[in-house]
This record gives C-alpha cells, sequence and structure tokens, in this order.
C-alpha cells in the first residue's frame, strides 16, 4: 500500500466540487485518511510548487493556488500514485480521458481542479508538508 498527496484546487473548492471529486477517488479504491481545507499564502504556495519556479506559468500558478481555499488530502491504496494520476486525467482537460476528474471538472490547463504527487519521494515530501505524522491514521 502507497499514499500520496492530493490538493483539491481553488477553481474547485469554489463550484463546491470537492464531494464529486471524493467520490471519484473512493470509487477508484483509494482511502482519504488525511484531509484539510486550508487557504495558503502566495509564499506557501511557491515553496510547495517550487520545482516550477523557474516556467513562464509560475506566477499565474502561485497566484491562483493562493487566491481561494483549498482541501489538502492524503490517500492511501495499492499503487495510490499512478492510480490517483489516473483518476485525475491528463494535466489539460482538453487531453483528459474521459470519465477523469480533469475531463468532468477542470476549467483549463492551469485551473485543472487537482493536484496529484507524481513519485513516492514526492509524495513523502509533499504529505510532511502539510500534515504531521499525528494526522495520519492509516
Ligand atoms: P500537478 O498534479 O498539479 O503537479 O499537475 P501535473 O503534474 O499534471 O502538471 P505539472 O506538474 O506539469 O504542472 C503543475 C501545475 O502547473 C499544473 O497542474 C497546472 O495547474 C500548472 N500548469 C502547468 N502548465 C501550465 C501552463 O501552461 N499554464 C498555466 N497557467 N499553468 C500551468
Ligand atoms: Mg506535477
Amino acid at each position: 500500500t502507497e499514499r500520496t498527496l492530493s490538493i483539491i484546487k481553488p477553481d474547485a473548492t469554489r463550484r463546491n466540487l470537492t464531494g464529486k471529486i471524493n467520490a471519484k477517488f473512493e470509487d477508484a479504491g483509494l482511502r482519504i485518511i488525511a484531509q484539510k481545507r486550508i487557504q495558503l499564502t502566495k509564499a506557501q504556495a511557491g515553496e510547495f510548487y517550487k520545482v516550477h519556479a523557474e516556467r513562464p506559468f509560475f506566477d499565474e500558478l502561485t497566484t491562483f493556488m493562493a487566491s481561494e481555499p483549498v482541501v489538502v488530502q492524503v490517500l492511501e491504496g495499492e499503487s495510490a500514485i499512478a492510480k490517483n494520476r489516473e483518476v485525475m486525467g491528463a494535466t489539460n482537460p482538453a487531453e483528459a480521458e474521459a470519465g477523469t476528474i480533469r475531463a468532468e471538472f477542470a476549467e483549463s490547463v492551469g485551473e485543472n481542479s487537482v493536484h496529484g504527487s507524481d513519485a513516492p519521494e514526492t509524495a513523502k515530501e509533499e504529505i510532511s508538508f502539510f500534515f504531521s505524522g499525528l494526522e495520519l491514521v492509516g
């Protein structure tokens, strides 16, 4: 079993889609073992997305992520990282497979409703960015 960090982004929390997105995770066999709704500062969003600091969209991305509350969560299950990314769909909703979260809900490549860790090492880092060990009850 594996854990991954998921974020329901501001475009989705604004439209009250948290429950519908969580249902997709649960239907795929992922268990939400930790979850909280927070609002990031722009500096915190920049720290979280620091691998993208040199990208042309960095300012737009961090402004967006700090614009409204997000729901941060830890998903657990077999191959949770890959499974979550499958349920999310491609980064660009125009390229996302039917039935995925991004195909159904995302508004654009930037405002694409969800984030998911991309590898075991980043999952570990991203989970500890938001959660303490005490908050993780598997
Ligand atoms: P995450 O799970 O959020 O990391 O998405 P990803 O792994 O599918 O995409 P990637 O790590 O390449 O990019 C991180 C995030 O940056 C994306 O989810 C988008 O929100 C944003 N992003 C990527 N490309 C663009 C772009 O061309 N324009 C804008 N505005 N945002 C982008
Ligand atoms: Mg990524």
